[in-house]
């Protein structure tokens, strides 16, 4: 079998943006993490409410293909690529299992789609080219950050809602397990200032992906 050339490696770069930011282009590995098949039942404004909480967290998703993705393409070398992919494989599940939800709610993604994971895909290049240690530290925090607000949104949901709730109890798990990988492979603390940075550009992204 021939090794694949750089061309190769652009369009399968390209080929895994576009899966992220495009929905219903990934197939699911896993189904939905869902005890039954029964869909809640909710009234117009518990239905915009859930689908604004699910928005942001796709869009959290999109921004985790960003960062894998940008730390892919800068990290030194293959020992982080390959301790994170299968994180990177769970979080394609993650994507599926909220545009899944998202349109069982007659929603939509975020319409900024594509600048969260251009966003998101800097980030991760800049870390990975800072250092090994740097940017398994930055998984680290972010995933830290996206299990806070994980439990945050299941306290939010209608309690008829536990089909939104399973999803995001299973994500919340799997993205402990990613933070502890990210440190058992070396991520070093961030200092203060760049944790709050990360939390004041999570918060605007928030307020943001609710509404559009
Ligand atoms: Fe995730
Ligand atoms: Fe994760």
């Amino acid at each position: 079998m021939r090794s694949l050339t750089k061309m190769d490696h652009v369009l399968l770069g390209v080929d895994k943006a576009l899966r992220a930011m495009v929905p219903h282009s990934n197939p699911s590995t896993r189904p939905l993490p869902v005890s039954n098949d029964t869909i809640p039942k909710l009234n117009i404004t518990e239905a915009r409410h859930v689908a604004g909480l699910m928005r942001i967290n796709h869009t959290g998703e999109v921004c985790a293909q960003g960062l894998y993705h940008g730390q892919a393409f800068s990290a030194k070398d293959n020992d982080v690529k390959q301790a994170m992919q299968q994180s990177a494989q769970e979080e394609v599940d993650h994507l599926v299992w909220c545009e899944t939800r998202l349109s069982e709610l007659g929603s939509h993604p975020s319409i900024f789609t594509p600048l969260w994971y251009g966003m998101s895909f800097g980030l991760g290049a800049i870390a990975g080219a800072i250092s090994n240690e740097f940017s398994l530290g930055f998984v680290a925090e972010t995933e830290a950050q996206v299990s806070e607000h994980l439990q945050d949104h299941i306290g939010l949901l209608p309690a008829q809602d536990i089909r939104s709730k399973e999803i995001l109890a299973q994500m919340d798990i799997e993205e402990l397990h990613h933070r502890e990988l990210a440190l058992e492979n070396g991520g070093i603390a961030l200092s203060a200032p760049v944790r709050h940075t990360m939390r004041w550009m999570a918060n605007c992204m928030k307020a943001t992906a609710y509404h559009l």
